[in-house]
């Protein structure tokens, strides 16, 4: 563990010998929120966090909210090690303000379950976009680019150890890559993002619906989640 009065007096050395003296804010800022909060306290701040965060995109001008009935922000443990993103909510998702609770949600829970890892203790689930597209179109490049900043803001806050990107538009959009799934799944990036300290062990697996639509690629998707679980003892992720 730092010595965090000695990592607080480096710091504002380093500003003193850029002649800053005075600091004004509106809420104070914890430097080693890691060390200095007890698990509990961690949550509120999280919670906090998405507050916020929920709140700008809520604010933001775009014409999906129009159409849609819910905003759909996310779903599972706040202070998980494994995040999921997907692409949108369908119909369900839109009905109940929730990711993943239809069809291919089902899905999605038994691909994790037959890993060791749900919703409840271990896994935070989100999507590239936060409203329904009418009629479940795919979401345009438009859409999907207006979004990305704020996902990334959220992979922050939730800070995994380990991100898996659910189908096409979240893999390629996030990872910014020239081929899609098809070329991609199974692999492993280092993904980073202006917001992040740390780069995070990310993979790419077919998304549940496509499973749904082509229960031949099933085989596939076992493998790619078989890496995922190895990756986990490997980090000694606790599950
Ligand atoms: N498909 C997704 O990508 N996300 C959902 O929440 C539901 C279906």
């Amino acid at each position: 563990m730092p010595n965090i009065r000695k990592c607080s007096l480096a710091v504002l050395n380093y500003y003193k010998s850029l002649g800053i003296e005075s600091h004004i804010q509106n809420k104070p800022r914890v430097r080693f929120e890691d060390y200095f909060y007890t698990k509990n306290q961690k949550k509120l701040l999280l919670e906090d966090k998405l507050k916020e965060l929920k709140k700008k995109i809520i604010n933001l001008d775009c014409k999906l909210k129009l159409k849609a009935k819910n905003f759909v922000f996310y779903d599972g443990f706040l202070r998980s090690d494994i995040m999921i993103i997907g692409e949108a909510p369908g119909y369900e998702e839109d009905k109940l303000g929730k990711p993943f609770v239809g069809a291919a949600g089902k899905k999605l829970d038994q691909m994790i379950n037959a890993i060791g890892l749900d919703r409840k203790n271990n896994t935070y689930i989100t999507n590239i976009i936060p409203w329904r597209p009418p009629n479940n179109r795919t979401p345009t490049d438009n859409e999907i680019n207006f979004f990305l900043p704020y996902v990334e803001e959220h992979i922050s806050i939730i800070k995994p150890k380990i991100l898996l990107l659910f189908g096409n538009v979240a893999s390629k959009s996030l990872l910014k890559l020239k081929d899609g799934i098809t070329k991609n799944h199974g692999k492993w990036f280092n993904y980073k993002n202006p917001f992040l300290k740390k780069k995070i062990f990310t993979t790419c697996i077919f998304h549940p619906s496509y499973l749904l639509r082509s229960p031949n690629k099933k085989k596939i998707a076992w493998e790619n989640l078989k890496k995922v679980k190895e990756k986990i003892k490997s980090l000694q992720i606790k599950t």
